[in-house]
């Protein structure tokens, strides 16, 4: 055992690799994150804060500090689980930490006489030189606000929105007074009292009542996106923590492996959107055979019933975003997103911006991206290959396809294994991570829980058909429970792939990337075949609750608008935030109940009346039976 531990010791020696420091020794680097008081600051006559990243660099004319900046190196080297210590957030009050070098010298730019001022400060502290990174952002007291146009479109629009739906306001109380039978189709879009009662009815089943079995997916959908949007929150503790070594430390800790690797669940919504998409087309082939001109009507209906509300978060994100706060975080959080969205905003609208790589642009929405394509794919796969048989051999063929694809990708581009939750990688977004850009979030690496939730779609129908009983399985139920903790396995095995002193062969991480989504697919399937054929009676219960079809309605709002809350939360700080487990929590499952209260509002008044509004414009024969059912059908007469 010794022996082996030397071995391992050697081996951290020769790669010049810290794995641990003590507390004495962490504190003398200096720290990643330092915020002066920044209103104490601006305020101030001619009080001038600014927010710089520094580089810390190494100084060769001595001798001095370089043992400690070898240090810093070789605990940063450690990039899977330490923060990059040479690269440094500070905000600085300008005006007091480096007055004698504003007063001394004004001919010099504001970036030079603030390097000089961090070189002697950070020489006096720790014998280190500093170069600063990039272009600083400044703030005083009198920030200037410049409209442009584009706000004032955006401006215009969002007053519309508002004020039809006051109109809908008024509209409900006269028609329900008067009991007025004339309706006007456009106000009646936007009328609240309708948007809440549909809100609120039971799953909607259509004309279908076979879709009943589904309704466990609303708890699946509403706990998912939960847990998604609680992950997010996160973000604070990441760029503004004042005890980085907390979250360091957390890589040996396994149950915040379940956070880190727990990334996977959004494989979740593929599944859920594969399977659904396979049994409605199933369900509408019994009545007309499917024909290729439902390929184009199939994506345009998807893509008006997404976009409407998608469109109003992109245009409030690319205008009034920027206005709606500022500090020393603002900059990096908000400022650089909507640099990055009016690059490129209109590939979100064509969902292909998840193959944009290097932007800011609503980073979580790579996920709608890939859904899309990922629909398209289906309904493809599905029209044009409509034969029991045939089908069987192309979803076969195109599943052996959708686990070599990551394989690949991972082999040839020397990728992580799975996305790796790294501090340093999560600080920028991950949009620097090639890991995250190539096989993370491009939809053909997603394929593989597509196509198993396709066949999922396919089975269950068949089945049904078959009128399959489940009795004969209930003894397996215990296996159906064990899905949960082997599940848990699951994400766990990621961290293994990152575990200290480990350094995994490139095939192994190749395999592992192909397969590992597939796998919680698969068991993710189990869960849901179960719940249909209701083969035991508590998870199902849990999942079928009457509650979650509202949360579960207002989903898609809630996790388009998610960010629009929580980068503000984090960028208006003027603070460090200190990290421990209850503040985590406080702020995850705060920020989680935040985000679903206020897309219930949004989706009211936004996109409820605007997919109806969609609905009225450019009526399709079929879309209303599709998605009402009789209880709808009562609120639609009213
Ligand atoms: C931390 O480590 C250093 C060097 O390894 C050692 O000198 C020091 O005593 C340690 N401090 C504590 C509190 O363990
Ligand atoms: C840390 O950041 C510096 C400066 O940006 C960079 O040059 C260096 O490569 C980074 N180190 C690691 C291990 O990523
Ligand atoms: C002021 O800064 C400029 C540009 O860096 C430099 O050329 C000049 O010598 C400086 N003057 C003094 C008095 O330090
Ligand atoms: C600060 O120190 C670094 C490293 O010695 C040097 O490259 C840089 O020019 C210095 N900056 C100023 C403004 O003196």
């Amino acid at each position: 055992m010794k022996f082996l531990i030397f071995i391992f010791l050697l081996f951290c020696h020769a790669s010049a690799v810290i794995y641990q420091l003590n507390n004495t020794e962490y504190v003398r680097m200096p720290p990643i994150y330092h915020l002066d008081p920044y209103e104490l600051c601006i305020y101030k006559p001619k009080g001038l804060y600014c927010s710089v990243e520094i580089d810390l660099v190494p100084d060769e004319s001595t001798d001095e500090g370089n043992e400690l900046m070898e240090m810093i190196r070789e605990y940063t080297a450690r990039s899977e689980t330490h923060y990059n210590h040479t690269r440094l957030h500070y905000g600085i009050c300008v005006t007091d930490m480096c007055n004698e070098y504003l007063t001394q010298n004004t001919t010099g730019s504001l970036k030079l006489v603030l390097e000089r001022c961090l070189n002697s400060s950070f020489w006096e502290k720790y014998k280190l030189k500093t170069r600063i990174n990039e272009d600083l952002s400044c703030n005083n007291q009198d920030q200037t606000f410049e409209l442009e146009p584009g706000d004032i479109v955006v401006a215009v629009i969002v007053l519309g929105l508002v004020v039809l739906n006051i109109s809908g306001i008024i509209y409900d109380f006269f028609t329900l007074k008067r009991k007025n039978r004339e309706v006007n189709k456009l106000l009646r879009c936007f009328s609240i009292r309708r948007n809440w009662l549909k809100l609120v009815a039971p799953a909607a089943t259509g004309n279908e009542p076979r879709l009943k079995c589904f309704k466990g997916i609303n708890g699946l959908r509403a706990i998912t996106i939960f847990l998604v949007i609680t992950e997010h929150s996160l973000l604070p503790f990441v760029v503004a923590s004042d005890n980085t070594l907390f979250y360091e430390d957390k890589y040996h800790n396994i149950l915040y492996h379940l956070f880190l690797d727990g990334t996977i669940i959004v494989q979740t919504f593929f599944i859920i959107s594969g399977c659904l998409l396979a049994y409605h087309l199933q369900i509408r082939s019994e009545k007309k055979d499917l024909n290729w001109i439902l390929i184009p009507k199939g994506i345009i209906d998807r893509w008006l019933r997404l976009t409407p509300p998608y469109a109003v978060v992109l245009a409030i994100t690319l205008t009034w975003f920027r206005f709606l706060g500022s500090g020393p975080l603002w900059e990096q959080i908000v400022n650089a997103e909507v640099r990055d969205c009016r690059g490129g905003y209109w590939l979100h609208l064509l969902y292909l911006n998840n193959y944009r790589d290097r932007s800011l642009c609503m980073t979580h929405t790579w996920y709608l991206a890939a859904d899309m394509q990922l629909y398209i794919f289906g309904l493809l796969l599905l029209i044009l290959v409509t034969r029991e048989y045939a089908r069987k051999v192309a979803l076969s063929v195109m599943f052996v396809v959708a686990l070599i694809i990551p394989a690949l990708h991972t082999y040839i581009q020397n990728l992580n294994a799975y996305l790796h939750v790294s501090p340093e990688t999560a600080r920028f977004f991950f949009e620097m991570d090639p890991t995250f850009i190539n096989t993370y979030k491009r939809g053909h690496t997603n394929m593989a829980s597509y196509i198993i939730g396709l066949s999922l779609g396919l089975l269950i129908y068949r089945l049904q058909n078959e009128e399959f009983d489940i009795k004969k399985y209930r003894k397996f139920k215990y296996l159906y429970w064990a899905c949960l903790p082997i599940g848990i396995g699951v994400i766990l095995c990621s961290s293994l792939f990152y575990m200290d002193g480990a350094s995994p062969p490139l095939v192994l991480r190749a395999i592992y990337s192909g397969i590992v989504k597939p796998v919680y697919g698969l068991l993710l399937s189990i869960v849901i075949l179960g719940m249909v054929f209701k083969l035991e009676n508590i998870c199902r219960g849990i999942l079928e609750w009457r509650g979650w079809t509202s949360p579960a309605r207002v989903s898609y709002s809630a996790y388009i608008m998610h960010m629009l809350i929580l980068k503000p939360i984090t960028g208006t700080r003027t603070t460090l935030i200190h990290t421990t487990s209850l503040n985590i929590i406080l702020i995850g499952v705060g920020t989680g109940i935040l985000c679903y209260l206020i897309a219930f509002p949004f989706w009211l008044m936004v996109e409820a009346p605007l997919a109806q509004l969609v609905k009225v414009l450019i009526p399709s024969k079929d879309s209303e039976n599709v998605k009402s059912n009789t209880k709808l059908n009562k609120i639609n007469e009213a």
